[in-house]
């Protein structure tokens, strides 16, 4: 059986009181039976980690850069974030290739810069609206999957998190239902088999307005693994409900 995982996916909000009020929360509500990961924007890594540690969550950076250290002003390098105290990094999130241009080449390039770091990359994919619309959504994220397997073997790659978040969902309000989200889980699994790559008990987690209120059922899914929650991550409340959710 996969362990459920949720993640909470901070975006570029907060502030360091902010970060401090909702870990202390986090972390003092946290079920054990799942596995709850934090991710803050890059300034407060270190406060979070800090105030993680000897607890069971852990914390993951939003990004990280596809070069090794050196002169790329502004990027921050994978083992800079295990300095940090990170131990997992999101990659090729929808609100990085949309709207900051990353490719799925690139978006693999950082995959494997984490994994070879040492972190767990959580590639993020997902089909849009219009995507979605053509019939293109399985495609897409088969597209989305395979440009990392285009530039290491499948059977070479140590454990990541798939996280698929239909770009239509995320901070909408609307959700994809459970059965939409099963079906496009299932089909990446499909594809992991069959590339030798860890698919049984690879995490797929879902994303895009996951709330207390529709958690439970999204998470009932065979191949739905636990969540990837952005608006509701800013409310510890909310948050430890759906990691509540997850656990059941
Ligand atoms: P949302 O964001 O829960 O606010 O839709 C999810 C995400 O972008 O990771």
């Amino acid at each position: 059986m996969r362990r459920a995982l949720v993640a909470g996916n901070w975006k570029m909000n907060g502030s360091r009181q902010m970060a401090g009020e909702l870990v202390s929360a986090i972390s003092a509500g946290a079920p054990g039976v799942v596995d709850v990961a934090l991710f803050p924007p890059f300034p407060y890594l270190t406060t979070v980690s800090g105030m993680l540690q000897g607890t069971a969550v852990v914390v993951g950076a939003q990004d990280v850069s596809e070069h090794a250290p050196g002169a790329f002003t502004g990027e921050v390098a994978a083992q800079m974030l295990t300095d940090c105290g990170c131990s997992m990094v999101l990659v090729g999130h929808s609100e990085r290739r949309h709207g900051l241009g990353e490719t799925d080449h690139g978006v693999a390039a950082k995959f494997l810069r984490a994994m070879d770091v040492g972190l767990v990359p959580v590639l993020c994919l997902g089909e849009t609206l219009e995507e979605r619309g053509a019939n293109r959504t399985e495609e897409v994220v088969i597209r989305q999957l395979d440009a990392v397997f285009e530039q290491r073997p499948a059977t070479e790659l140590r454990p990541f998190v798939l996280a698929y978040e239909p770009v239509w969902a995320i901070g909408t309000g609307e959700t994809a239902s459970p059965l939409q989200a099963q079906e496009v889980h299932s089909v990446l699994r499909e594809r992991m088999n069959a590339a030798g790559a860890l698919g049984a008990s690879t995490r797929i987690i879902y994303g895009g307005s996951v709330k207390p209120e529709n958690a439970e059922e999204l998470f009932s899914m065979a191949d739905i693994d636990g969540g990837l929650i952005g608006g509701a991550a800013l409310d510890g409340a909310a948050f430890l409900a759906i990691c509540m959710a997850a656990g059941d």
